[in-house]
């Protein structure tokens, strides 16, 4: 697949802090993983107990607690926007954490070019901007190839865990997931350890009910 047309996420201006810049220059060699050839998460994580892809870390705050809390586990952040990636690396180094590596670059393209098949235990796909409006809607990061293009990711037994606030969201996640063949699941309660991201805030603020939904492989 190449660069998909109709972007999952809106190109922002790269203004970061310089408290981001400078993490992003101190901390790249440390955590960045360039989107060149295979990036075999076995390879880069050889100890690690699971193996998973965290896609759209925006501000990191919700993921560098979730690495710290399971130190056992290698996690691939994917992300596009350099200041939120300058924000996790600081959180991360704060934390001490080894075992996180980040991809500046499109999700799809790093799903359909660097992950090896059966390479994760799982994604996580926490708030996907919920592209409102009707004409977007092809935005959407969740589609039929979408999940075409995850399921052989996963290794059997492996699953999405998705959270969302947008209600039709869930609705439209639902069908996807239900036309689909590939993968089992739906609504879950929200797992303890997964700690309130900067969007997950804002959504709670105007009165958004969060919904866990976790998917399996079949
Ligand atoms: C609404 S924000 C949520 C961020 C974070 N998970 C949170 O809960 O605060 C969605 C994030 O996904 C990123 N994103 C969207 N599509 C992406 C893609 N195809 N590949 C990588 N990152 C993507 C955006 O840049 C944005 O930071």
């Amino acid at each position: 697949m190449e660069r998909p047309v109709n972007r999952s996420y809106r190109l922002r201006g790269a203004r970061a802090t310089l408290a981001q810049e400078m993490a992003y220059e101190r901390l790249w060699p440390k955590y960045g993983l360039e989107p060149v050839g295979v990036i075999d998460p076995a390879v880069i994580f050889p100890d690690a107990s699971r193996r998973i892809m965290e896609i759209g870390t925006g501000m990191g705050e919700a993921t560098a607690k979730i690495v710290a809390s399971f130190v056992d586990t290698g996690f691939i952040a994917v992300e596009v926007h350099k200041p939120g990636i300058g924000a996790l690396m600081n959180l991360a180094s704060a934390n001490g954490s080894e075992n996180l590596r980040i991809i500046e670059e499109d999700a799809h393209m790093i799903l359909s070019h660097s992950i090896p098949d059966g390479s994760l235990d799982a994604i996580h796909l926490y708030f996907p901007d919920p592209w409102p409006k009707a004409r977007h809607w092809k935005r959407r990061i969740i589609q039929a190839q979408f999940l075409e293009l995850i399921h052989p990711k996963i290794v059997d037994g492996g699953y999405i865990h998705i959270a969302t606030d947008w209600i039709e969201y869930v609705e439209w996640m639902q069908r996807v997931f239900s036309e689909s063949t590939l993968f089992e699941g739906g609504v879950i309660a929200r797992p303890e350890w997964r700690p309130i991201s900067k969007f997950e805030g804002q959504g709670l603020r105007k009165g958004h009910t969060v919904t866990d939904m976790k998917y399996f492989k079949k």
